[in-house]
């Protein structure tokens, strides 16, 4: 984990203009800069950074965040991930805590794991060079194949022996715990007796990318064996197969100078090829790609040209991996290898140099070639075909990186002169792919929202309430959410007496309780909590913007963007607001009584004079708003007492209460038509 020290260095640090303008082109408009949007498709810029707010958003397409969330939608990276980056970005030292016990015995494992990794790795290797066996089975093995000897020793390639427990005796010897040779899955416990796991087996270590062994590929050298032909580290504490790439520790330069990542199926291919002098080159290990694996891929270079077998099977695993490779912004190339190969045996076949030759001559874009194999599939079919063109829209639509703008537009250009449809059509259906998927991915707050109106919904018809009411309750959602962004945005400013602001707003008005939107009562709790307990850190806005707790991120971005959109709403409300004479159903309305005095409003006044901006006047207003509709509430539900039947004395002060909060609702509304409402 993070420690929180280097967490709040990095938020320190960071400047949202400097990181997305390292992705996007920006110009400055006004108090805001503006570029092309790096998540959808447009000609005219709509995507607006705010470097007082630290935020970004498209006016297009919708999305807005952080400068971290920028990170991990532009990057594809975890939370984690971007915090490393920016920490590189930035040159901050990463400090690692341990949160837990269970962390640090992990990383004590993890530990003792390589230890012992390197011990079989060289182990193997003595094996397979220095002993008889090693020297007639696994090397005469290796060189019938074709391999030479440097290569061998360049991947460290061993033998292990057929004797049941070579290895294990050596090991123990060493006084590696039990345990842990059983993690590594070089030693396996049968029936109480340790013992090799790989006997009489050629071994592939495979490297992380600082190459470390992380574990083995064993390769049976028997045929007609009912034996798997590998036998591969099981998943422990390194061993992760899904973050992967054999060859990527001995490849790494390769693909950076070649700008250009070969992807093969196995083992044999990267050794092969690297002999033949190609070694920018990585294999999956015959499963297809994950998506950490390809952002792996990605660390090196943007240029994957995947190297699969021709037949049925290898093209349907190399299509398997598409359109997550496009989404992680690579550009994407196609290699069959012909006749029944492959990559080993096919170099070994033609040479070094007619291998790269076929390579070069053969690579297809992967976009255009699943297009060619859907037409020829679809052939004539147009219920079919219509398909296809949803399907590469689709496709097309995951390519959503600003960098890959052009790429995007060549792809509508050339798909739709293969499909001989309208360009536009094409586009804007690319457009609406895009569209629908950041929606998707933006529904979380949203669905916050509409659950509530829901349930708001439902306890309006529950209570017979009218459409007036139940329009009342709806917008409240919005006036919450103003409510809430006044307080981040001004809270911490000082008032009159240099006390800040929330101060006077937790002190006189605002009781949270009685809002309804549980996402803003939690961050008005928590922006309270820290505010008593003067951590004045944890009231600045940005804290809520880079809150680890998502939901509360997410709401101060969406509550900090540009546009308020709660604006026009809030005066509509405001006109109808004397119309309201409704059933309401909160009861304790003698507390509000209580603190709801014209008197506080002159003290507010007071209390905010400060300065030519608009603070005042935002901060009246939402506290105009709320006071506003506590006595609606308080109104409503004195009119259903009323309609109860009641002694005449007891009718006497309901009606004078009505009276008292209809006083009330008129002055501030009267108030409130003198307050600029943005
Ligand atoms: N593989 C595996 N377990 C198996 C078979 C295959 O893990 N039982 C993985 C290995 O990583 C292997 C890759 O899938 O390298 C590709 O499989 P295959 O093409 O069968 O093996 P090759 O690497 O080509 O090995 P060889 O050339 O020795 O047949
Ligand atoms: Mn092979």
């Amino acid at each position: 984990m993070i420690s929180p020290n280097t967490i709040q260095q990095i938020l320190s640090r960071i400047d949202i203009l400097d990181v997305v303008g390292g992705f996007v082109k920006l110009k400055r408009r006004g108090a805001n800069y503006l570029g092309l949007c790096p998540f959808h498709n447009e000609k005219s810029p709509s995507f607006t950074v705010s470097p007082a707010k630290e935020i970004y958003k498209c006016f297009g397409c919708g999305k807005s965040g952080n400068t971290i969330s920028f990170i991990m939608e532009h990057e594809k990276y975890s939370y984690v991930d971007a915090l490393k980056w920016l920490a590189n970005k930035y040159g901050i030292e990463i400090e690692e805590t341990f949160a837990t016990n269970e962390q640090r015995e992990q990383q004590q494992t993890a530990d003792s794991l390589y230890i012992i990794n390197s011990f079989a790795q060289q182990f193997f290797s003595n094996t397979l060079f220095d002993t008889e066996e090693g020297q007639d089975i696994g090397l005469s093995y290796l060189k019938e194949r074709g391999f030479r000897e440097e290569i061998i020793r360049k991947f460290q390639i061993g033998y292990s022996p057929e004797q049941r427990d070579a290895f294990t005796r050596e090991a123990l010897a060493k006084q590696f715990n039990k345990d842990l040779l059983i993690k590594t899955g070089l030693v396996t416990n049968r029936n109480d007796q340790l013992m090799d796991n790989y006997r009489g087996r050629v071994i592939f270590p495979v490297h992380n990318h600082s190459g470390k062994v992380l574990g083995f590929g064993a390769r049976i050298l028997k045929t007609n064996d009912k034996a798997p032909k590998y036998i591969n580290t099981p998943e422990n504490e390194i061993y992760v197969k899904s973050k992967i790439l054999y060859g990527s520790w001995f490849a790494r330069q390769a693909i950076d100078k070649a700008d250009e990542c070969l992807l093969v199926e196995g083992y044999t291919d990267v050794v092969s090829l690297h002999q033949a002098g190609i070694e920018n080159v990585v294999a999956s290990g015959g499963t297809s790609l994950t998506q950490d694996q390809l952002r792996l891929i990605r660390k090196y270079s943007n240029n994957l040209t995947i190297v699969y077998d021709g037949d049925a099977a290898g093209i349907k695993a190399a299509l398997r991996g598409l359109d997550m490779a496009l989404e992680e912004g690579l550009n994407v190339k196609l290699v069959l290898i012909p006749d029944k190969e492959d990559p080993d045996s096919y170099v070994n076949k033609v040479g070094a140099n007619n291998f790269r030759e076929f390579i070069q001559k053969n690579k297809k874009d992967f976009v255009l070639f699943q297009l060619e194999v859907a037409l020829r599939d679809a052939a004539g079919d147009s219920v079919k075909k219509a398909d296809v063109v949803n399907q590469v829209a689709e496709t097309i639509s995951k390519i959503n990186k600003a960098e890959d703008f052009t790429k995007q537009q060549d792809y509508i250009r050339q798909c739709s002169e293969i499909l001989k449809i309208d360009e536009a059509g094409l586009h804007a259906l690319v457009n609406k792919f895009i569209r629908d998927k950041i929606a998707t991915q933006e529904r979380a707050l949203p669905a916050i929202e509409a659950k509530q109106i829901e349930e708001n919904s439902s306890k309006a018809e529950a209570t017979n309430y009218d459409d007036a009411t139940f329009n009342l309750l709806f917008k409240d959602e919005l006036q919450e959410r103003e409510f809430a962004r006044v307080l981040l945005e001004h809270g911490n400013k000082p008032g009159n007496e240099g006390q800040p602001i929330a101060d006077y707003i937790f002190n006189e008005i605002i009781d949270e309780s009685l809002f309804d939107n549980p996402e803003i009562i939690k961050l008005i709790t928590v922006y309270k909590k820290a505010f008593y307990e003067h951590d004045s850190a944890k009231t600045e806005k940005s804290f809520f913007i880079y809150h680890p707790d998502t939901s509360l991120s997410t709401l101060a971005v969406s509550l900090l963007n540009f546009p308020y959109e709660e604006s026009e709403h809030w005066k509509k409300e405001f006109n109808q607001s004397t119309g309201y004479q409704k059933k309401l159903f909160e009861k304790s309305y003698e507390d509000f009584m209580r603190t709801i005095t014209i008197e506080q409003d002159k003290s507010l006044l007071n209390y905010l004079k400060i300065g030519e901006d608009k603070t005042h006047e935002e901060i009246e207003s939402a506290v105009n708003y709320f006071k506003l509709r506590k006595i609606k509430r308080m109104l409503l539900e004195n009119q259903v007492d009323m309609e109860k039947p009641h002694t005449p004395a007891e009718f006497e002060t309901l009606h004078k209460t009505h009276e008292h909060l209809k006083s009330l609702e008129r002055e501030i509304v009267q108030k409130a038509g003198t307050v600029i409402i943005k």
